[in-house]
């Protein structure tokens, strides 16, 4: 049955089958640790070949999670085919890139990691890298109780970005029946996202 938006408009809430977004969860991560860890991973340019690049030179924490360009610099020079996507929030996301080629933020990773349009490295040049510095070391052994290798590098970055939410946005808040969350404009623009996400749902199964 079709919920009316009214009805989501005098404070009921629709049925989650209607509702194509839901509100914004901060993940539980209960190691602050590996957080940090990965952070320092996140803005490390060790993490690509010739130490060129961070992850954090395309997301920009302070750029809302992307760089703010068209298309961003691609390793060996000319520009990347895509637009950066921002990182916050994207460990919500079903499917990751703007093609979906990627279901979780492990194996995205480690593809960006080994992209030689991205990061260009390889765990070979990546791994003695990091185990050649004693704070990672350190770190490491802390908290996995070995030095950096494949798994452990991986679960540290994934559990930074996870730690990347923003929960409480206007429109989380909208989503949870707050009506006048949104402005009269924004809130246009979001049936309008709704009526055309029907459509395109209505026209795959057909
Ligand atoms: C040279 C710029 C650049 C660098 C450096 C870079 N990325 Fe990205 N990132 C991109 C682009 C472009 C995409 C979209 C790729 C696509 O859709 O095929 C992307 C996609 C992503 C996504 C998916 C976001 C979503 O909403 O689907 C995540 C997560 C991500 N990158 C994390 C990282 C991490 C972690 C690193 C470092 C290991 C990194 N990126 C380094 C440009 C970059």
């Amino acid at each position: 049955m079709t919920v009316p938006f009214a009805a989501a408009v005098i404070g009921q809430t629709a049925p989650p089958a209607e509702e194509p977004i839901t509100p914004i969860v901060a993940a539980e991560i209960p190691d602050q640790g590996k957080i940090a860890l990965g952070e320092s991973l996140f803005n490390d340019a060790r993490l690509s070949h010739d130490n060129a690049i961070a992850c954090g030179s395309c997301h920009r924490l302070d750029l809302s999670g992307d760089d703010g360009q068209v298309r961003s610099a691609a390793a060996e020079g000319g520009l990347l085919d895509f637009n950066s996507p921002t990182v916050f929030n994207a460990f919500l996301s079903f499917r990751l890139n703007w093609r979906g080629n990627f279901r979780t933020i492990e194996e995205q990773n480690e593809a960006v990691l080994l992209d030689d349009r991205l990061m260009n490295t390889s765990w070979e040049e990546l791994l003695p890298e990091l185990r050649s510095d004693p704070d990672y070391a350190a770190r490491f052994s802390a908290l996995y109780g070995t030095a950096p290798d494949r798994t452990t590098v991986l679960d540290a970055l994934a559990a930074f970005q996870r730690s990347l939410a923003t929960p409480n946005a206007r429109f989380d808040h909208y989503l949870k029946g707050e009506r006048h969350a949104l402005t009269a404009e924004e809130e246009q623009g979001y049936r309008l996202f709704r009526a055309t996400r029907r459509a395109l749902a209505q026209i795959l199964k057909s």
